[in-house]
């Protein structure tokens, strides 16, 4: 395991090794996990259909019997995920036992039991089958066989996770290792709301989140909308102030340039940003923030400039710190050359005019800088997929990207998960 990397009061970080010390080789990469639709088929048996799967919060089942419904293209399921009156939270593919229609339609709700449109099975949120229309017509129906299919669920911090392992190999506890227990406590707030940005790519899954894994793109991409704040003139290409790689998970912390002023023309960022100090990211400056803040797993450096967290759980989840909060991304694949990302971004109730606008200002800043962010990933798809480069290279601080694909390697090598953890 390797260790925080950087020391607090360095301005300008040096190269700080964050590779070598994640134990990861450091020559060009392969990109046949980005372009093989036969690669593709592995990740899905053997990274999707054996990790454990973030699908959400406990607040998108806000009371006794919310449901929620997701699709999981990789694993070919539909997962309906309950809470019951006991306040069990549960997951079943969302499948009659009759002849296979869904039971659940509508994308949540809030629901004790499911009948089936078809023929009007009836299932508890539990799972059990309670009803069966014109039960006579049938031969030896054994209801207690006949359940929804459940799937292996549960839940750390209030996240909700799945595994579509029969019997997990492993916990979900055991699969998080050193990052659940660095990160057990984490005051998340303003989990009762999120803006939600949800679009589909002709992209591998893996680029769209390695769009959001390091910070070199900051001055070329983001030139206008990032990099005055995430980079400086002593560190012009955003390198980091730490990170490390937690077992199959990984995190980095970026730069803050802590000199940077709302320029005077800029009147709306400077009306909307008077909480909020110099980071351009903040939709929250609260009590609580500042609660997120003082956590020993957020900017673990404690580095002074300091602009976000980004931290990303294998194989496809990330939860992202900043002075004003946290927002997550999913990156789900459809195919090898599609994907489905979901950006939750959580923010507070706005209690005055001037909350409002700051949080209209977070939210339009963010669509600004997501759409610089994956706009390019289609294009970079159509650049692997041309046998161009059989390769492509990653610096340190791109250590990240190196890490999930190394992770992801292993995972599709190894025989048990067991295995790939080691
Ligand atoms: S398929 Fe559900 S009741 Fe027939
Ligand atoms: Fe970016």
């Amino acid at each position: 395991m390797s260790d925080v990397l950087e020391n607090p009061k360095i301005e300008v970080p040096h190269a700080i090794d964050l590779t070598r010390k994640a134990g990861l080789g450091t020559g060009p990469v392969p990109v046949e996990p980005y372009v093989s639709p036969e690669f593709y088929e592995r990740e899905r048996k053997l990274v999707f259909g054996r990790a454990w799967l973030n699908l959400g919060r406990i607040e998108q089942l806000p009371k006794a019997n919310s449901y929620f419904v997701k699709p999981v293209e990789a694993c070919n399921a539909q997962v309906l995920v309950t809470r019951n009156a006991d306040g069990e939270i549960k997951a079943f593919h969302n499948v009659c036992s009759h002849r296979g229609a869904a039971v659940a339609l509508e994308e949540c709700g809030v629901r004790n039991r499911f009948t089936c449109r078809y023929h009007g099975w009836t299932y508890r949120n539990d799972g059990e089958l309670i009803g069966v229309t014109d039960p006579d017509m049938f031969f030896d129906l054994d209801k207690k066989q006949l359940g929804l299919t459940p799937i292996a669920c549960d839940v750390w911090e209030g996240w909700i996770f799945v595994n579509f392992q029969k019997r997990p190999e492993v916990s979900l506890i055991e699969f998080l290792g050193d990052l659940g227990e660095v990160f057990r406590g984490i005051p998340y707030m303003n989990t009762h709301q999120a803006l939600i940005i949800e679009a589909n790519f002709n992209a591998n899954w893996k680029l769209i989140a390695d769009a959001f894994a390091e910070g070199y793109h900051v001055s070329s991409l983001h030139p206008n909308t990032l990099a005055p704040s995430f980079s400086s003139d002593k560190n012009k290409f955003a390198r980091p102030v730490g990170g490390r790689a937690w077992g199959a998970h990984r995190s980095v912390s970026t730069f803050g340039n802590m000199d940077y002023v709302t320029p005077e023309n800029s009147k709306v960022e400077r009306l909307a940003n008077m909480n909020n100090g110099a980071i351009v990211l903040a939709g929250d400056t609260g009590e609580q923030a500042q609660k997120l803040l003082a956590h020993r797993a957020i900017n673990q450096a404690k580095s002074a400039h300091w602009s976000a967290d980004l931290t990303w759980l294998f194989p496809n989840f990330n939860i992202d710190f900043s002075p004003g909060g946290f927002w997550t991304h999913e990156f789900w694949p459809t195919a090898y050359n599609k994907t489905r990302w979901i950006a939750r971004i959580y923010m507070p109730t706005a209690t005055s005019w001037r909350d409002r606008l700051a949080q209209e200002h977070y939210a339009a800043r963010w669509g600004e800088v997501v759409l610089e962010d994956v706009s390019n990933c289609e294009r970079i798809q159509i650049g692997l997929e041309s046998g161009a480069k059989d390769h492509i290279i990653l610096q340190d601080g791109e250590f990240m990207i190196r890490h999930s694909l190394e992770t992801i390697n292993k995972w599709v090598n190894a025989k048990t998960v067991k295995e790939a953890l080691s």
